[in-house]
């Protein structure tokens, strides 16, 4: 199968798609992306993953319309066709940048064209490690005050993740004046006494899609949900901890900076979640 990517309006191979030395993206990390899951090549919430990536183009003043972004759904079913990913799981990778000119801080000239890339890959869910729950850190949230824009200046998230990974765990969770934000690249959840908490969608945190959805899903199923601050103080004594992200759906954390959370096992609560979340994306059961 061939690993196609789109560039700049054409499809070309991986190896020979290059992006100048002069990209915004390269020199400044000046724009945005997206990260969608495709299931048996359908996207999965493909229209969230758009307004997401529409409002992040506005905030940035990126010259991109919400037109030219809603043609990146037909560039994603050509990649999953051209690349033999109609049958599995795949993940799919949008991203625009402010286009290619000499460094100046302030925007180039109007016109500049923005890059656009996208590319799909093979995805294997890490649904082995969802029996035993994954191991957390916790870490000072350092980024800056406008984590709701998916931008690709992903520095401080980098920084974390590979804190967590050399202290062999799955996730960095971040916490900002005393109250937990999100995941290096998840949003988190508590459960006490089976309510479920998240932070609430403010601009210190990315409104994740999967967030969304299992707001939806534990709604319907009446499970009990509330978008207020989880404190780390409060860390110690929670019943259940979980991660939510494309990449991971619902992820059970049984370990937080080395001490077991609640029983040491993945709780019902996660479980439920999981399985209301499989059913909603059209993930096999048992996957
Ligand atoms: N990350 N928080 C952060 C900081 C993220 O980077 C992500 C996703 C999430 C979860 O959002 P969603 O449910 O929409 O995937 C929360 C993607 C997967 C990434 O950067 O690879």
């Amino acid at each position: 199968m061939p690993d196609l990517v789109f560039l700049d309006g054409r499809y070309v191979p991986r190896r020979d798609a290059l992006v100048s030395v002069e990209d915004r993206a390269f020199l400044f990390g000046d724009g945005v992306y997206e990260v969608t899951r495709a299931v048996r090549g359908r996207l999965v919430e493909p229209e969230r993953h758009l307004r997401r990536l529409e409002r992040g183009l506005a905030a940035l003043a990126l010259p991109y319309t919400p037109a030219d972004a809603a043609g990146l759904l037909d560039v994603s079913h050509r990649l999953l066709a051209e690349c033999g990913l109609l049958g599995g799981e795949a993940l799919v990778y949008w991203q625009v940048t402010r286009g290619v000119a000499p460094r100046t801080h302030h925007f180039p000239a109007a016109g500049t064209p923005p890059t656009v890339y996208a590319s799909a890959s093979a995805f294997t869910p890490p649904h082995d490690r969802r029996g035993t729950g994954v191991a957390a850190i916790t870490l000072p949230d350092q980024r800056w005050a406008r984590c709701d824009l998916k931008t690709v200046n992903l520095l401080p998230n980098v920084m974390a993740k590979q804190a967590a990974v050399a202290a062999g765990a799955f996730e960095a969770i971040l916490v900002r004046d005393g109250a937990v934000t999100e995941g290096s690249s998840t949003n988190v959840w508590a459960v006490v006494d089976g309510v479920a908490y998240t932070a609430p969608r403010t601009n210190y945190i990315l409104p994740g899609v999967t967030r969304d959805v299992v707001l939806e899903v534990a709604r319907q199923h009446g499970v009990p949900v509330r978008e207020e601050p989880i404190f780390a103080a409060d860390l110690p004594r929670v019943d259940e901890l979980f991660l939510t992200g494309t990449t991971n759906d619902v992820m059970p954390v049984t370990t937080l900076d080395g001490e077991p959370v609640g029983t040491g096992r993945p709780g019902p609560v996660a479980a439920r979640l999981y399985a209301a979340l499989a059913e909603r994306i059209g993930l096999a059961r048992g996957d």
